[in-house]
């Protein structure tokens, strides 16, 4: 793994930038994979911004997300659907054909999960993954459990998520309890991973996934084992290193 510490959100924000944006310019027809949450949304800015200056062309990028509540409709504005298009997708050049989120919203959740995996292999696999990091250790919605789950599938979110992610709902009753998320081994078999973590809420999963044992109690310590992760942590979430 190789860990960049930085100062705050704001460095955090544009050194992450910057590693996408290489990984497009050098391959403009890239695969990236991407992820909500507060955490890369100063990311997406930049990019936003690259795009704006004519530094960055998404026009033949394909993108595949981490995951997607079960339940919400594409138009709520609580799904990551609506997350991705406000934060990113409305401001770039990236197609909708090579738009990719797992849909919560279909009747057969097994088949969306099988599909899901089959068009991310068709795709030719994720050239970089982008990762958040719960404060529990899960890496997209891959929860802390007694087994690695590998591909794409149905998860039960557990009460600390649930209590994480109330802060963008009215009430915690709203939060969905189940979500649709890359597996373990979806992520790992992304080329290169780039996992961004900040403030001291993280910092027990920041340590965990880097100086503890392997299991999936902290399914982000899994990210030991890839060999091409980098890490930006700031201040805070690197305290316990
Ligand atoms: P956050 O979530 O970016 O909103 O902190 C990260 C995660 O739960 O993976």
């Amino acid at each position: 793994m190789r860990i960049i510490a930085v100062d705050n959100y704001e460095e955090m924000s544009i050194k992450a930038a910057k590693i996408i944006a290489s990984q497009i310019i050098l391959k403009p027809d890239s695969i990236l994979g991407l992820a909500t949450g507060s955490t890369p949304v100063g990311m997406y800015k930049e990019l936003i911004n690259m795009y704006k200056n004519r530094e960055l062309d998404f026009s033949n990028v394909k993108t595949f997300n981490l995951d997607e509540y079960y339940g919400l409709s594409e138009e709520n504005d609580q799904s990551y659907h609506y997350f991705m298009r406000k934060n990113l997708f409305n401001y770039i050049n990236v197609k909708e054909k090579n738009i990719h989120i797992p849909n919560g919203n279909v009747a057969d959740i097994e088949a969306e999960c099988e599909n899901y995996e089959k068009v991310i292999k068709e795709s030719g696999g994720i050239d970089i993954q982008v990762l958040g990091i719960g404060g529990n250790g899960h890496i997209g919605f891959n929860e802390p459990d007694i087994n690695f789950e590998a591909s794409t599938h149905l998860v039960n979110l557990t009460q600390d998520t649930i209590e994480a992610n109330s802060r963008f709902f009215s009430s915690i009753e709203e939060v969905p309890t189940k979500a649709i998320s890359m597996g373990i081994k979806t992520i790992m078999q992304s080329k290169k991973i780039l996992l961004l973590a900040n403030g001291e809420g993280k910092a027990d999963a920041v340590y965990g996934m880097i100086k503890g044992k392997i299991s999936p109690e902290v399914p982000a310590s899994i990210l030991q084992l890839h060999n091409d992760v980098t890490v930006i942590v700031d201040k805070e979430a690197s305290s316990k290193l």
